[in-house]
């Protein structure tokens, strides 16, 4: 079987090696547990060491706030823009259609061809389902015009893009990161409660609390098609971004 490999110190190595080829996999975790680096990285890695074009898709920030978080370890991604091998998109979901902020991510994929593409995150059309619900874009999800007559939850609306995006992303020729914004405290893997099921593998960061330490941890908790580590395994976030300690235990 063919993988995308992260280039992430020792992550591959929990994966037995490597993320399986054009799988959409969920990264899960609560806020600053570095979900968003991790993404740049996987990217960058895979244009430096393995030459693949990738795309990254951000509702979070923009692009000088990303630009700038990645140079902080080293990572030049204005160079790599202008050498053709990455892409970033920014967009605001308060301004901007959930239809038309698919469409343009389809029509990017098609024309730039990412090998991997990293959508930062999730979590933000859930923040955004009553802004998104209108008629045109809950009709293009599925929805019959006589469901939408009646008053939508904002959960639906939510499920219902969530099981969009993650389809579309399953069906296209690319590795997806899908990140996903998680409350401290949660019963579910998403905070949509549906992209867990959809993904082929879900990749948690923890950040715990270990006496009076904080620790930085990763966990691979699903992967379709492939044998993978189970165990928590502590990270540090350093200089040239996450390294996963293989062999170290958390507790
Ligand atoms: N230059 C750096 N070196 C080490 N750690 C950093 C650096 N910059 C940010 N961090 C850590 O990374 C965290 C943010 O990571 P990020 O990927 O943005 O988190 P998330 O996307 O999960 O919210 C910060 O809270 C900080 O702890
Ligand atoms: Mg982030």
């Amino acid at each position: 079987m063919e993988r995308t490999k992260t280039g992430v110190k020792g992550l591959d190595e929990l994966l037995k090696g490597g993320i399986p080829k054009n799988a959409v996999v969920l990264v899960s975790g609560a806020a600053g547990s570095g979900k968003t680096i991790f993404g740049l990285q996987f990217l960058v890695n895979g244009i430096t060491e393995f030459g693949e074009k990738g795309m990254f898709v951000t509702f979070e920030e923009s692009h000088e706030d990303v630009t700038s978080q990645a140079a902080q370890f080293g990572w030049d991604l204005e160079k790599l823009e202008a050498d053709g091998k990455l892409r970033i998109m920014t967009f605001t979901p308060s301004k901007h259609h959930l239809s038309h902020i698919n469409s343009e991510i389809e029509n990017a994929i098609n024309s730039f061809k990412p090998s991997r593409l990293v959508y930062d995150s999730i979590s933000t059309i859930g923040v955004y389902a009553e802004v998104i619900a209108d008629v045109e874009t809950l009709m293009s999800l599925g929805l019959k015009k006589e469901d939408i007559a009646i008053e939508l939850p904002p959960e639906t609306i939510t499920r219902r893009a969530v099981m969009d995006i993650m389809g579309k992303l399953k069906s296209s020729q690319l590795t997806s990161l899908v990140v996903s914004e998680l409350p401290k405290k949660s019963d579910y893997l998403s905070r949509d409660t549906v992209s867990e099921f959809i993904a082929d593998g879900i990749i948690l960061l923890h950040c715990l609390e270990k006496k009076e330490k904080k620790i930085r941890a990763i966990e691979v908790l699903k992967m379709r098609r492939t044998n993978h580590s189970m165990d928590l395994v502590p990270i540090i976030l350093g200089e040239k971004g996450i390294e996963v300690l293989v062999g170290e235990k958390v507790y």
